[in-house]
């Protein structure tokens, strides 16, 4: 079967790490909707590379973020509830639903990471898009599989740093992502309990890896982008998730073997989020397949490391 959406009214305190600490990451709760697909008509908002923004996309960008900011508490589509999204989903403040003894819903280390953020990503999107009256307002993303999307740490030269960076590419989307269950992760239905291990490649490196080194590891809990229940609150994180969406559609142009399962039990999996207007909105992965069809999109830029030089 499945994995089944959250009962909000159940959700309780989540775990930071081996510790115990907890962190209070529950959203308000109200009536659910079906998710219904945007009308056609939309205008496609395109995601630009965050390193080529000019400074009136900047500009809006930041209003539209400290509008989301000053939201009051009680407004679920307030930053810090938007940030407690990822906190609730991924550090077991619920339950999977009519499953005893309990397991944690857990939306990382399976097939169920790559949909989950892109429906995350599209409704926080289109609240900022709505709060600065921009239908066309897109994300940036981090293009960090670039040249001109990276910095060298200290000790590489930058040719050094992007030679290695682009071999890491290559391996995680092209030869050691040839079958659906390498690149999206192992499956999980409902009652299972998500591990490390079900990781795809890229959900594991870059992904993971970006996450550790953006957070500050002079916390305790490597807060905010180190840790699941905090990363939310970076806004780095939408812009590093924005590149993880797109690697999901360049994936899929690689070779004819690289398609979405076609499982009912990926496919009917769902999650609820809160719209742009403040409804509770129920989401399964079907929906979210074809990124044209969200009316998403992402700047054209080079992609430098489908072939490799070695
Ligand atoms: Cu839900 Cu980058 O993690």
């Amino acid at each position: 079967n499945p994995l089944q959406p959250p009962d909000l009214s159940k959700c309780h305190p989540a775990i930071k790490g081996d510790a115990g600490d907890t962190a209070d990451c529950c959203p308000p709760f109200s009536d659910q909707i079906e998710f219904k697909l945007p009308s056609p008509k939309e205008p496609m908002r395109i995601r630009p590379a965050a390193h080529l923004v000019d400074k009136a996309y900047i500009d809006k960008y930041e209003k539209a973020i400290s509008l989301m900011k000053a939201l009051p508490d009680d407004d679920p589509r307030s930053f810090k509830n938007q940030a407690n999204v990822h906190c609730a989903y991924c550090n077991g403040a619920y339950d999977q639903v009519g499953i005893t003894p309990s397991v944690a819903l857990q939306i990382h280390f399976s097939w169920i990471f790559f949909p989950f953020h892109r429906y995350y990503l599209y409704f926080f999107e289109r609240i900022l898009g709505k709060l600065i009256d921009d239908p066309t307002f897109a994300l940036p993303f981090w293009n960090w599989d670039s040249p001109d999307g990276i910095r060298s740490a200290a000790s590489l030269t930058p040719e050094a740093q992007w030679q290695s960076n682009r071999d890491v590419m290559h391996t995680q989307m092209v030869s050691g992502a040839k079958k659906r269950t390498l690149f999206f992760g192992t499956p999980l239905k409902a009652g299972d309990l998500a591990d490390g291990n079900g990781q795809g490649t890229l959900e594991r490196t870059p992904h993971g890896n970006l996450h550790i080194w953006v957070g500050d590891l002079t916390r305790e809990y490597k807060e905010d982008m180190g840790n699941l229940y905090s990363a939310g609150r970076d806004p780095l994180f939408y812009c590093h998730h924005g590149n993880v969406d797109r690697m999901w559609d360049l994936w899929k142009t690689l070779g004819p073997r690289r398609t979405d399962f076609t499982d009912p039990d990926w496919l009917d999996a769902a999650f609820l989020f809160y719209d742009e207007n403040c409804k509770l909105v129920r989401c399964k992965i079907r929906d979210s397949l074809d990124n044209e069809k969200l009316r998403t999109g992402y700047q054209s830029v080079p992609i430098l490391w489908k072939d490799s030089k070695r």
